[in-house]
């Protein structure tokens, strides 16, 4: 996810001061580079960008890099998905001859085969991006076929465009014209000022100047003139949209309106699980990971005969449902350990051992040292991560980037979905490699992989309903001591997910259990005033998931089931239901998990807590 700003206005503003200001308040959405390009009154493009914080590049105008007036300009907060962090890599990014700049926040999937038919007709790239062959498709289109005309040559440049984008895009020799354009999924929005338009990827970053916004929908482009802007599909047919006003302020702007990153964080998880699957399940629903393919002409998978799954805390869990899912896919035995004791218990690792290393951040401290370790012992690496360039990339022999986009608040909740999109393509990839999945099966859950945005919306929607019960659930828990959570099969996992995210937002205390061995000591601590929640999905275990239910029941705890959709059998065994939509067993926790961040989120709300930053946490732990 990066942060995307233009502006277009009267000649000799000052149009850096506007650039920075709005990439300040979109920085939480990338910081490992950032740019700005300003077209001068004398007619000049002056572009400063700078790798890291934005403050580097606050520090390089500062410092005599600063951009004379002008009337236009664009401006970006990097969060890097192709081409490590760099000043070459940081946008605007500019044509052959630097006549079309762009900034762009998205992914091209077929940015290398444009990049290829680019250069075979002569076109020469600056930098490693998929981004910039943008701008050299709206050079080829403006000098061609739209002879001279911005908008034009941006509709046309986008038309082979696959993936995802929301773009800015300026021209040297049009200082009155900026184009915008949004596909699939990054947001982007117009604020109207008198003479002076804006166009960013969040409300915030224009705030300061204007209220009334125009919301660019799915597949249009926008110009935005001083005069005024116009709205057209990107068949070329226009389009009329009254602008509205915004209510917020400042600081709930840059949550989109929610009162806490967790909440926007959790609403963007349709969004975010898409982005993990782009570019990795083909239109005609074929699997490519191209990450992989190196590992695998290497030899070095072939000769794996076993994984460790290395990871701390929600990746941990993600690791658990890997390793249901590639032993049932892949038939190889699968181990999985949280990196704080792997260092420590002499592991037995070599080169038949595969290592996947998952930790968000990438720079999770345990996880570098075992990844480092197993590496030593001659392991082959794989590296689960959201962070492009982090230090478990740079030890790894493939890296699988989960594509969530920067998440702020310290609990992990979009990050979990999209691991776990991951870990389900790398089981699938290993099962067609060593026939252990017929194509058919693979094509099956591929489908239901596609399917899952939509089916996470609707669990988001059901929540948002008035009638909807977690939110009065989350009452009852708050002022409770102790919640247990159990679950079998990829519900175990499920559950430890459940349990870690209660107990990190609102410190109530709350352990997950395998649903069978409940009975087996832990039973004792549950009481009217300890309650249960139990992942109850559809599975080849759902029946003994009941039965553990009903020995629970009998001992006068509440029961709080999460249920398939459909099952109203379910309710004879619980107190309150929260239903998610159906879909595969193995790809069950992707939606079984969303209640449960909701409950511990409204949990966390009701008790006063401070979701975002709770207390003794940390984003990543650098430190063993
Ligand atoms: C910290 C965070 C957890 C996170 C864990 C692993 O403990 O508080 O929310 O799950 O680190 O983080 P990683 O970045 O390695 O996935």
């Amino acid at each position: 996810m990066c942060g995307i700003i233009g502006y277009v206005g009267a000649a000799g503003t000052d149009v850096t001061s506007i650039l920075l200001d709005g990439l300040r308040r979109l920085e939480y959405r990338g910081y490992d580079s950032s740019g700005i390009a300003v077209l001068t009154a004398s007619g000049e493009l002056q572009v400063c960008r700078r790798a890291g914080k934005l403050a580097n590049l606050a520090a390089a105008v500062e410092n005599g890099a600063r951009p004379a007036p002008g009337s236009l300009g664009i401006g970006h907060t990097r969060w890097a998905t192709h081409g490590r962090p760099s000043d070459t890599n940081a946008h605007p990014h500019a044509d052959c001859s630097g006549l079309i700049t762009v900034v762009h926040n998205g992914i091209i999937e077929n940015y290398a085969e444009l990049r290829h038919r680019l250069e075979q007709e002569g076109h020469s790239f600056h930098s490693e991006t998929d981004t910039e062959v943008l701008a050299h498709l709206v050079e080829r289109a403006y000098r061609g076929e739209a002879q001279g005309n911005l908008l034009e040559a941006v509709r046309l440049a986008l038309q082979p465009v696959r993936g995802s984008y929301a773009i800015a895009v300026l021209c040297r020799e049009q200082p009155q014209l900026l184009v915008g354009a949004r596909y699939n999924g990054p947001f982007l929005v117009v604020g109207l000022g008198e003479r002076e338009h804006f166009l960013a990827s969040d409300i915030a970053a224009f705030l300061k100047y204007t209220r009334r916004v125009v919301i660019i929908d799915e597949g249009e482009l926008v110009a935005l003139r001083p005069e005024g802007i116009t709205i057209q599909r990107l068949d070329g047919t226009f389009v009329e949209r009254a602008p509205t006003i915004v209510e917020w302020d400042a600081e709930a702007a840059e949550k989109g309106g929610y009162p806490h990153f967790m909440l926007k964080e959790i609403y963007e998880q349709p969004e975010a699980f898409k982005r993990s699957l782009l570019g990795r399940v083909s239109e005609a629903g074929q699997l490519h990971l191209p990450e992989l393919e190196a590992l695998q002409r290497s030899g070095a998978l072939t000769q794996v005969r076993r994984i460790i799954v290395i990871a701390c805390g929600t990746s941990y869990h993600a690791g658990l449902v890997g390793k249901y899912v590639i032993e049932r896919w892949a038939r190889l035995p699968v181990e999985v350990i949280t990196a704080g004791e792997f260092r420590y218990a002499d592991p037995i690792v070599g080169p038949d051992t595969l290592c996947i290393a998952v930790t968000q951040s990438g720079e999770t401290a345990d996880v570098l040292v075992s990844a480092r370790q197993a590496r030593e012992q001659g392991s082959p690496i794989v590296a689960i991560t959201n962070v492009v360039g982090s230090a478990v990339t740079r030890l790894a022999d493939a890296v699988l980037y989960i594509q969530a986009g920067p998440e702020i608040c310290v609990v992990a909740t979009k990050t979990f979905l999209a691991t776990l999109a991951q870990l389900y393509l790398f089981g699938l990839f290993l099962g067609l490699q060593r026939n252990t999945l017929r194509p058919e099966s693979v094509a099956e859950v591929l489908t239901a992989l596609k399917q899952l945005p939509a089916q996470i919306q609707r669990v988001l929607d059901r929540a948002a309903a008035a009638d909807d019960p977690i939110a009065s659930l989350a009452r009852e828990l708050a002022p409770l001591h102790s919640v247990m959570f159990i679950g079998r099969g990829v519900g175990y996992p499920t559950a430890l997910e459940g349990a870690l995210k209660l107990k990190e937002v609102s410190y109530i205390h709350a352990e997950g259990f395998p649903a069978g061995e409940l009975k087996h000591g832990s039973i004792a601590l549950l009481d009217p005033e300890t309650p249960l929640v139990a992942i109850a999905t559809a599975s080849h275990v759902y029946e003994k998931v009941v039965s553990n239910m009903q020995q629970v029941r009998a001992r006068d705890a509440r029961v709080i089931a999460v249920a398939t959709e459909g099952d109203e059998a379910i309710r004879e065994h619980a107190d309150v239901v929260l239903y998610v939509p159906p879909t595969l067993e193995e790809l069950s926790p992707v939606l079984a998990a969303i209640p449960l961040q909701l409950l511990a989120y409204h949990t966390a709300v009701a008790r006063g807590c401070n979701v975002d930053q709770p207390r003794n946490l940390a984003k990543s732990v650098t430190v063993e």
